[in-house]
């Protein structure tokens, strides 16, 4: 897949999945900045890309803060001439000071660190870049959510799961808003990832098909698509469904050693039936011939509903 040279900002890059994302779009040429609210761990990332021969430059700051991100990015724009992806990757789902606590027993004065990076980090830096990217008539705005923003689940993480779900819901509507001007706005919807530890997930693990974790390539082979020109149709249904990407049951042997998506439980969704579709087709050749193709899953018959 050809991509034109652009530019990145990838916002808590300095670690996991967000660094997994910027090293695998400044592989394909691709300018990126790593915002991370840790300076040290900002920098290490941006010498690592450029180390390996990539564009890369550091941007520190705190996303929850309009009064700084807002400035920041409208500063890194003029610097490179326009952000054209925007991945909203920064959350705090493993950060220490977090924990897992049931709602009833959560002090108020601990909501604002979800909402914070979850909700308002993804509300500032949308903001920020969506006025350049519909003037220059391309953009893409990738958000990564999490399962507990699509269901209940009972691990403790309310805030978290409501900050997470209303994110999502914001890139649902601004993709309408934006469609004409040539801009996507999607969300990847994240299991449980490889940076987790062992004691939460050895449970979990084995019921996933390809017995393993997520990783920060899986997520960057996501953003890979929906940040590419091949994504220009892809966008969420407006009815909110998810769809989860199958895996047929010869997933493996197709994708060998090199798994790049994980499976539908513990899973990574893409928010749209045709990006999906088309992002396996794209990626592993699903769909070439019938008989290959996945089967989406089919949706349940509320009871009494008449089959058309
Ligand atoms: N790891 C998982 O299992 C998992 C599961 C579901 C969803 N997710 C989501 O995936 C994304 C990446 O997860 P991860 O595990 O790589 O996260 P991580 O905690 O390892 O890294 C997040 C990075 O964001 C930075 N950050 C935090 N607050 C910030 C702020 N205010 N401004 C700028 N940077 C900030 C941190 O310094 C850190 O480097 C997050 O949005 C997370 O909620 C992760």
């Amino acid at each position: 897949m050809s991509q034109k040279q652009r530019t990145a900002l990838i916002t808590g890059a300095g670690q996991n999945m967000g660094l997994g994302v910027a090293r695998h779009l400044a592989a394909k040429g691709i300018q990126v900045i790593i915002n991370d609210i840790d300076a040290a761990r900002a920098a290490a990332a941006a010498a690592e890309i450029i180390s390996a021969g990539g564009k890369a430059l550091a941007a520190p700051f705190d996303i929850t803060k309009t009064d700084i991100a807002l400035p920041a990015i409208a500063a890194l724009e003029a610097e490179v001439g326009g952000i054209d992806i925007l991945v909203n990757n920064a959350g705090n789902a493993g950060h220490k000071a977090t924990h897992q606590i049931a709602f009833k027993d959560m002090p108020p004065e601990e909501w604002d660190m979800y909402i914070g990076v979850n909700l308002y980090g993804v509300l500032n830096c949308t903001k920020a870049v969506l006025n350049g990217m519909c003037e220059r008539g391309w953009g893409r705005v990738i958000t990564i959510s999490s399962e507990a923003g699509r269901a209940g689940l009972d691990i403790n993480v309310s805030v978290y799961g409501a900050a997470k779900a209303g994110a999502a819901h914001l890139m649902r509507h601004v993709a309408r808003e934006v469609g004409p001007y040539g801009v996507t706005a999607n969300v990847i919807s994240l299991g449980l990832m490889d940076n987790v530890p062992e004691e939460f997930t050895s449970r979990i693990v084995k019921t996933i098909p390809m017995r393993r974790l997520g990783s920060g390539e899986d997520v960057a082979a996501a953003v890979d698509y929906l940040s590419s020109d091949a994504a220009s149709w892809g966008s969420p249904d407006r009815r909110c469904r998810s769809t989860a990407v199958p895996m047929p049951s010869d997933a493996s042997e197709r994708l060998g050693s090199s798994a790049q998506l994980s499976p539908q439980q513990v899973c990574f969704v893409v928010e749209d039936v045709s990006a999906a579709v088309a992002f396996c087709e794209e990626r592993f050749g699903w769909g070439r011939s019938t008989s290959s193709r996945p089967r989406l899953p089919r949706r349940p018959t509320r009871p009494g509903a008449v089959r058309s």
